[in-house]
């Protein structure tokens, strides 16, 4: 079944010539019999065949399977007209409750009032050298990384009700800074570290797979609901008390305990081409994440805002929870896939890995 045995076979012949010195190149093109041509021909008709064949399956299928959100602005201007700009903050019966603004945040937080958010979530740019569609972040020094911090903390902190519960995204460099600074504004009361797999390997150094996720509180009387953000997990060991299962369940799909979860968060993947929530924005958080610190930190219709907006994912997915939202996102390309996300969030409340009121591990098909 290999019809191109005998042309291999020939062509290898001439070249262990070749090899030898007894016969150049051209000479062995020379050699070649009517037979060898016509199967040579064949033989790349073949593999002309199979790559599209390849092709086909595996490119094709993948763009058709491929979900990400790319909308280009002269498309989008729709979305972008739902939005609300900086000159509209300024007028008076201007409602903020389920918006997104596109707008500098350093220019609309003024106009936003005191004690709006019952919850706000911030991921601002990491201090590394990275472009946000076309507009480059620039890696600063600690001293001005410190100092822009403090900016954005001394322009938002106003929005957080007393008792309003607030987390900051950062990588384990700017960690070192925010975690720090954080204090100044809030009680610092946890650092979650999320695993999140995915990253770049590097030469000299550990690859960069994990995140910080810091956790504070305008006071102490704060909201925590422990049992709205339990983790689904497979039974190892599975303990009996009096023939009774301890602690965990058996369903149809196998042994499972729910359990608290800790601040080590390693059942979330980075949103990818085949899930619906995914966009084309380099630093898109998954809505699982921000599902959990929404559950955790707010009640239905309490209002979550977010500043640095992004994709939209933390108003997405207060949406999808029943909760309000507002956010503010200077890109005009992130603000349209963001509004088309918040629309398509109008039919479709999944949030992958989450299901039955539960988290559910990594990979867990759910
Ligand atoms: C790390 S990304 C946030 C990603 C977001 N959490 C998501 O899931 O898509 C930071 C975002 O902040 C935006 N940004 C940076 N500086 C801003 C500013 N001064 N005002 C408003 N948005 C800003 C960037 O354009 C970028 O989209």
């Amino acid at each position: 079944m290999r019809p191109w045995r005998n042309w291999q076979t020939r062509t290898f012949e001439g070249r262990v010539g070749d090899r030898a010195g007894s016969s150049p190149a051209g000479r062995t093109i020379k050699k070649m019999s009517h037979r060898s041509r016509s199967d040579a021909i064949f033989f790349m008709y073949y593999v002309g065949i199979r790559t599209k064949m390849w092709y086909d399956y595996h490119v094709m299928n993948e763009s058709h399977r491929n979900k990400t959100i790319n909308t280009e602005i002269a498309d989008g201007k729709a979305y972008l007209n739902a939005c609300l700009r900086l000159e509209d903050l300024a007028g008076k019966d201007i409602c903020l409750i389920d918006s997104l603004v596109c707008a500098d945040l350093f220019k609309a937080c003024k106009y936003v009032p005191d004690e709006l958010a019952d919850l706000m979530i911030l991921d601002p740019p990491y201090n590394l050298t990275k472009e946000y569609n076309g507009e480059n972040f620039s890696k600063m020094n600690a001293a001005d990384y410190e100092a822009y911090t403090r900016r954005w903390l001394d322009a938002t902190s106003h929005i957080l009700k007393t008792g309003g519960s607030i987390y900051v995204c950062c990588d384990w460099e700017s960690s070192l800074i925010i975690g720090r600074v954080l204090g100044d504004y809030y009680t610092v009361r946890n650092r979650i570290t999320w695993q999140r797999e995915k990253g770049r390997g590097a030469k000299s150094n550990w690859k960069n797979s994990m995140e910080d996720i810091w956790f504070a509180t305008k006071g102490d009387d704060y909201l925590f609901n422990i049992d709205d953000v339990k983790l689904r997990r497979k039974v190892i060991a599975p303990y009996r008390e009096d023939g009774h299962p301890k602690d965990w369940e058996e369903t149809e799909d196998g042994k499972f305990r729910d359990t608290h979860p800790s601040n080590f968060w390693d059942d979330i993947t980075v949103p990818f081409w085949s899930m619906s929530e995914n966009t084309a924005h380099p630093a898109q958080k998954p809505e699982k994440l921000m599902a959990r610190l929404i559950l955790a930190s707010t009640n239905k219709g309490d209002l979550i805002f977010d500043p640095f907006a992004g994709s939209g994912t933390s108003c997405v997915t207060a949406k999808k929870l029943g909760r309000h939202y507002m956010g503010i996102e200077k890109d005009e390309r992130y603000c349209i896939w963001a509004q088309q996300r918040l629309e398509m969030a109008d039919t479709d409340h999944r949030i992958q890995g989450y299901e039955e009121g539960v988290f559910w591990e990594r990979n867990a098909r759910r």
